[in-house]
């Protein structure tokens, strides 16, 4: 363990909240030493299953950084140096607003109609993209700074120093229970003691996801501050072999564009070894959003799919590099002009939406996502509940308050009672 050392890197930050200093501090050394202001001691390596091959990389590492408008991030050093190194993504766009529904989208393929931050648990029988990788048996984790224990469940955590770093909100695959409440799947959700043993033993798993701390990622702070972090974390990674092989993939994004009456274009960039080297300070027009993750790493491994918005042809292209060895038809959509809204909030119909109400539907059996294989069914869903059969959306606004289950089918458990309002529409909720 190493003791704590203060970079300075550049200029003060800008800082958007002034909530914290806008000076980072460097929890350690280096990205590849623990260190106590992580919380949680290490819980040994890592388990992984064998290298499965994929048809363009064999890692795919995803960084996500908080709130930032396109025009922001492009404008600091870290990330203009950052794009010459890799593709620039200027068409990637988050998928609504908040913040949680964004992560959402990454875990299982849709964002339930959620608008807001607050404590969900998503039923057992939705599935996500761990489904699709376990079924291949390729391994995944997830590491979020400052959660206190792997698998940890809260909806958030405070240091010693009372300071709030980590939040559930931004963690995407606590809130899905097939993960959160599975202790044996729940165990690779990680925090960065976790993540440093794992580097240093040469574990690091082939589907991964990062959340640094609320003010790592920008989020109580502003990107020029998040640019401190990527200096300390992220560049050095870049350069160890444990972290960036030449078979690997890193995507740096961001949840979402700040600006909500603009469409939520957000800076994104594809790092790492398995970059060809004549793409490498390019950039990359095609139309992708948080979907594409999923869509891509389907592709890659011609996995299944999950049925949900990594099916939809419009939002779910996959990385174009991988795209053209892989086959994938991509939908050709350019032009600002020509692309969906992903900035509306609050109108789109879900199960998380408190005030305009639709239940959990079945997967669409009949999608076929980035890879040639099945829709991926989880035990517990009724087939029959699906989109064309759905109930209208209900305006539960004006009326009283109800419980109804979430799962598809209707069964009711502990673990997935939702508030909805609205008694009238009790009979087609509660099935
Ligand atoms: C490898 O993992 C073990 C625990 O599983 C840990 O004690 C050791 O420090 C790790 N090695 C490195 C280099 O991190
Ligand atoms: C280690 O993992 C177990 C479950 O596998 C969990 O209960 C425990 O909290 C973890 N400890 C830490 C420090 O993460
Ligand atoms: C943390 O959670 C508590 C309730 O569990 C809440 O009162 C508080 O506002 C939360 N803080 C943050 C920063 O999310
Ligand atoms: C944290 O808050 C508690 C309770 O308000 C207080 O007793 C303690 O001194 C605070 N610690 C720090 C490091 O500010
Ligand atoms: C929990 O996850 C493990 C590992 O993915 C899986 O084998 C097991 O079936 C899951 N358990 C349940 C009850 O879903
Ligand atoms: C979404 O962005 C478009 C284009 O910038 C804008 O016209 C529209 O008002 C925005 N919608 C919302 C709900 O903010
Ligand atoms: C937010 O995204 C839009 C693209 O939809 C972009 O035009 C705009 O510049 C971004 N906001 C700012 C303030 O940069
Ligand atoms: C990246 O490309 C630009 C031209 O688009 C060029 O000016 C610059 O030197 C290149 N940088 C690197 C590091 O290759
Ligand atoms: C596909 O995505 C577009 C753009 O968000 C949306 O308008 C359309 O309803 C989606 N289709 C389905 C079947 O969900
Ligand atoms: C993908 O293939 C198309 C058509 O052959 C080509 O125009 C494009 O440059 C290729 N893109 C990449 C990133 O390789
Ligand atoms: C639901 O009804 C309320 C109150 O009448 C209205 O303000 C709101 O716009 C409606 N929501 C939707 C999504 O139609
Ligand atoms: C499955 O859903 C359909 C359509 O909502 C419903 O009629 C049927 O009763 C459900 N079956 C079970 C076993 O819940």
């Amino acid at each position: 363990m190493s003791v704590p050392a203060v970079l300075v890197l550049g200029a003060l930050a800008k800082s958007a909240s002034a909530a914290v200093a806008s000076t980072f501090t460097a929890p350690a050394a280096a990205p590849t030493d623990t260190s106590p202001f992580y919380v949680g001691a290490s819980n040994g390596t890592i388990q992984n299953t064998p290298l499965v091959p994929g048809a363009v990389f064999d890692r795919f590492i995803q960084i996500w950084l908080e709130n930032t408008d396109y025009a922001q991030a492009a404008s600091q050093a870290v990330f203009q140096n950052l794009s010459t190194q890799g593709i620039l993504l200027s068409s990637y766009y988050g998928v609504t607003h908040t913040s949680e529904p964004n992560y959402l989208a990454a875990g299982g393929g849709d964002f339930w109609g959620l608008y807001n931050d607050v404590l969900e648990y998503i039923p057992t029988n939705i599935s996500t993209v761990v489904d699709l990788l376990e079924q291949k048996s390729i391994s995944w984790a997830e590491y979020q700074e400052n959660m206190p224990s792997d698998g940890y469940g809260g909806f958030n955590y405070t240091n010693s120093d009372n300071y709030t770093y980590y939040v559930r909100k931004h963690n995407p695959l606590v809130i899905y229970n097939s993960v959160g409440l599975n202790s044996t799947r729940a165990a690779r959700i990680r925090n960065f003691n976790d993540f440093a043993v794992d580097l240093g033993n040469n574990t690091i798993p082939q589907w991964v996801f990062v959340t640094p701390n609320l003010r790592n990622d920008g989020h109580d702070t502003s990107v020029a501050f998040a640019a401190q972090w990527l200096q300390y974390w992220l560049i050095p990674l870049l350069q160890d072999p444990n972290f960036n092989t030449p078979r690997t993939l890193i995507l740096l994004t961001f949840d979402e564009n700040e600006t909500y009456a603009l469409n939520n274009q957000v800076y994104s960039i594809l790092l790492g070894g398995g970059i060809p080297p004549n793409l490498k300070n390019t950039t990359d027009d095609t139309f992708y959003t948080h979907y594409s993750t999923i869509s891509t790493v389907e592709a890659n491994w011609n996995l299944g799919n999950l049925g949900r918005q990594d099916t939809n042809k419009t939002v779910a292209n996959v990385f174009e590099y991988v795209a053209n060895v892989t086959g994938y038809k991509n939908n050709g959509l350019t032009g600002k002009s020509k692309l969906p809204f992903l900035n509306i909030t609050t109108t789109i119909p879900g199960p998380l939406n408190p005030q305009y109400y639709v239940p959990y539907l079945a997967p669409n059996t009949s999608g076929t996502g980035g890879g040639n294989g099945m829709t991926f069914v989880a035990s517990g869903t009724n087939l029959t509940l699906n989109a064309s059969d759905a109930p209208a959306p209900v305006n539960l606004t004006a009326n009283s308050t109800m419980t109804t289950s979430g799962a598809i089918g209707g069964f009711i458990q502990a673990d997935l009672l939702v508030s909805v309002i609205g008694a009238v529409f009790a009979g087609a909720l509660l099935l």
